[in-house]
């Protein structure tokens, strides 16, 4: 049998974790090649219980890089097929408002030159996974679907919009074989604690002032990071090449209540809120209608709000000492020892 070799990039990150896990417990048979530029959001600790597995490999790549992309392709055995996860990207729009460029980079310039060995390799599948935040900001009613025009509002979503713009010239010059995922708001283990729900869950745990953003009546469709990693195997094996696949889990809430009830689940007081100046340009509203990759694909997902909130703060409980080493830095240290800054 021949060995089939998917390749993860940004395998250290949050999502690009739980997906590596996923696939090592759901496809035993694969060999998964981590490819990961290491960048603060990319930690290591994330994939301690994969470490040591024969089928699953690590190499500090820049897929800005192309010499070392290149090299990375090279070490895959010839004769079996390639699949590849492209989840590599620098990924929180507060950082974009700051500075734009590393997202121009990692994310355009990245995902380019990935489609360009990737092509030359010869990979059979592509998942190109990106964000609803390409389509912009809703009102109060209506659902991004794969037909809303791309109207991105941050320097992230723009430049994960042009990454997708880029896929799809790949797949309409060179019949490319990628498809497109677009997923709403994530939450799970192992999320960098800028993001609101581990931030939340962080700050509250010490007792620290939880900073909501304008009025906190921002609305997010969330769904638990599982369920994500499992509709992007779906669109891995059974997606069609240019098609757009939106991925959600018609799970609205304003940002407040997402606070308070962290708040609660943690028995601390709604005294810790404190409203702080708005996000630049912050979008009002996302919501995902996901009807395509349900009926198409089959895919639906599995875990209820009201369970995995509460198993993700318990998540973060359970592995202080994984969260005190992302706060301290500790873990960038490590990992930089090992593997060069
Ligand atoms: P993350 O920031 O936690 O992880 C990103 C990973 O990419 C890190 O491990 C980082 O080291 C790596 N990386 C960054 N630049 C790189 C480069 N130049 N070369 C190689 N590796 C590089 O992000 P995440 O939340 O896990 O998101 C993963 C992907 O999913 C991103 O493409 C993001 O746009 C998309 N997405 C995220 C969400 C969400 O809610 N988190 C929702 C929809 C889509
Ligand atoms: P975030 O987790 O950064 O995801 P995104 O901006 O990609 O949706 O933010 C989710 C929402 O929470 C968003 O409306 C901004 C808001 N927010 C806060 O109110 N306070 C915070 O400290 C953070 C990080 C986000």
């Amino acid at each position: 049998m021949s060995t089939t070799t998917v390749v993860v990039t940004g395998g250290a990150g949050f999502i690009g974790a739980n997906l590596v896990h996923l696939l090592l417990e759901s496809r035993p048979d694969w060999h998964v090649l981590n490819l990961d530029k290491l960048t603060y959001a990319g930690n290591l600790d994330n994939l301690k219980a994969a470490e040591g597995r024969p089928n699953y490999r690590f190499e500090k790549v820049d897929i800005v890089d192309r010499a070392a992309l290149e090299r990375a392709f090279a070490s895959i055995p010839r004769g079996g097929r390639t699949l590849v996860l492209h989840l590599a990207a620098e990924s929180h729009v507060d950082r974009s408002i700051q500075s734009g460029l590393p997202f121009v980079e990692a994310n355009v310039v990245g995902t380019q030159n990935l489609l360009d060995v990737c092509r030359a390799h010869g990979v059979e599948r592509f998942v190109h996974v990106s964000t609803d935040e390409v389509y912009g900001s809703l009102g109060s009613e209506g659902f991004f679907t794969e037909d809303t025009p791309i109207q991105a509002n941050s320097p992230y979503s723009a430049s994960k919009a042009a990454s997708d713009l880029l896929v799809r010239a790949a797949v309409h010059t060179h019949g490319f074989p990628a498809s497109i995922t677009r997923c709403s708001n994530n939450y799970g283990p192992y999320q960098f604690p800028e993001k609101l729900i581990p931030l939340m869950i962080a700050n509250a745990r010490e007792s620290k002032p939880l900073p909501v953003y304008g009025d906190g009546l921002y609305v997010r469709d969330w769904l638990f990071v599982r369920d994500h990693c499992e509709a992007l195997l779906a669109v891995l094996e059974k997606g069609q090449t240019g098609e757009v696949y939106n991925i959600g889990g018609n799970n609205e809430y304003p940002n407040i209540q997402i606070v308070k009830r962290i708040l609660a689940e943690l028995k601390r007081p709604e005294s810790l809120i404190q409203y702080v100046k708005d996000r630049p340009g912050h979008d009002r509203r996302y919501a995902i209608d996901a009807s395509k990759i349900q009926k198409e694909l089959g895919w639906a997902p599995r875990f209820r709000f009201e369970d995995a909130l509460p198993m993700t703060i318990r998540w973060y409980l359970d592995n202080d000492d994984w969260l005190q080493r992302v706060r301290s830095g500790a873990y960038r240290d490590y990992y930089a020892a090992q593997y060069g800054a």
